[in-house]
């Protein structure tokens, strides 16, 4: 692994400012596992809260818009969540690809907008269980990261890759180690090739998707996999932390 493995939890549309507790809970205990670097992306209305709370762990938005300001009703700038205290955001998620219909080049100016607010990227990608089944999984991941990876200079030092099987997202199931390494491995190739090796190897490639407790020292395991997205059991600070304590015990990869 490049760097400590990275756990990141992404809240999505979940919590009000009675999950503060958890947040709290979350800071506190991540002091103790300092081999492991935690950060957690709630909504945008508890960004600013969660970030006055924490102390070490990191904080996070869900998405941006790619525009500095102006007429767009309802969104969110850059700037505006870095504002808040994000330090990063999580661009291309899946359920924002499948629910607000967001291209890779869309989400390539997201991403171009966010580095100039002097955020820190995470990049999700994935394929639908059809097109795993149609064998197409490695080629079709390429192809989204191919056009929405930033190219301008310097990206690579703050960008993480998400990878995250859209099959496996929220339903329990999860890939088998040999198809996370296979594409752990091939994701790793296309970095190597836009940022040459040695930035290459300041991008972490998470794995997101069922990760639990109990599941995560085998995926964390998996050799080219730095850490975990985690999505349902990042909503209670027990289980989050369960994670968070396998990841500081996984021996790198
Ligand atoms: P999950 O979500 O852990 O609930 O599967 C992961 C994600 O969507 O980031």
């Amino acid at each position: 692994m490049a760097e400590r493995p990275y756990i990141v939890g992404n809240w999505k549309m979940n919590g009000t400012r009675a999950m503060l507790s958890e947040a709290r809970a979350i800071d506190r205990a991540a002091q103790r596992y300092m081999k492991a670097e935690v950060a957690v992306a709630p909504p945008y209305t508890l960004i600013h809260a969660v970030h006055r709370e924490a102390e070490q762990i990191g904080i996070g938005a869900q998405d941006c818009h790619d525009g500095d300001d102006g007429a767009h009703t309802g969104d969110i700038s850059a700037a505006m969540v870095a504002d808040a205290g994000a330090k990063f955001v999580i661009l291309g998620h899946s359920e924002r690809r499948a629910d607000h219909k967001e291209t890779n080049t869309q989400i390539n100016a997201k991403i171009e907008a966010a580095l100039e607010a002097g955020l820190r990227i995470i990049l999700c990608c994935g394929e639908t269980l059809a097109t795993r089944e149609k064998g197409d999984a490695v080629e079709f991941v390429l192809k989204q990261l191919k056009a929405s990876l930033p190219k301008i200079e310097d990206a690579a030092e703050r960008l993480t890759v998400a990878y995250e099987p859209v099959w496996a997202i929220g339903t329990g199931k999860t890939a088998t180690p040999k198809d996370i390494e296979e594409m752990h491995r091939a994701i790793r190739g296309l970095l190597d090739e836009t940022y040459g090796a040695e930035q290459s190897a300041e991008v972490r490639i998470l794995y997101g998707g069922s990760v639990k407790p109990d599941n995560a020292r085998e995926i964390l395991s998996v050799p080219e996999v730095g850490g975990a997205l985690v999505g349902g059991a990042s909503l209670s600070a027990e289980s989050f932390l369960g994670i968070v304590v396998a990841a500081s015990e996984t021996e790198d990869a």
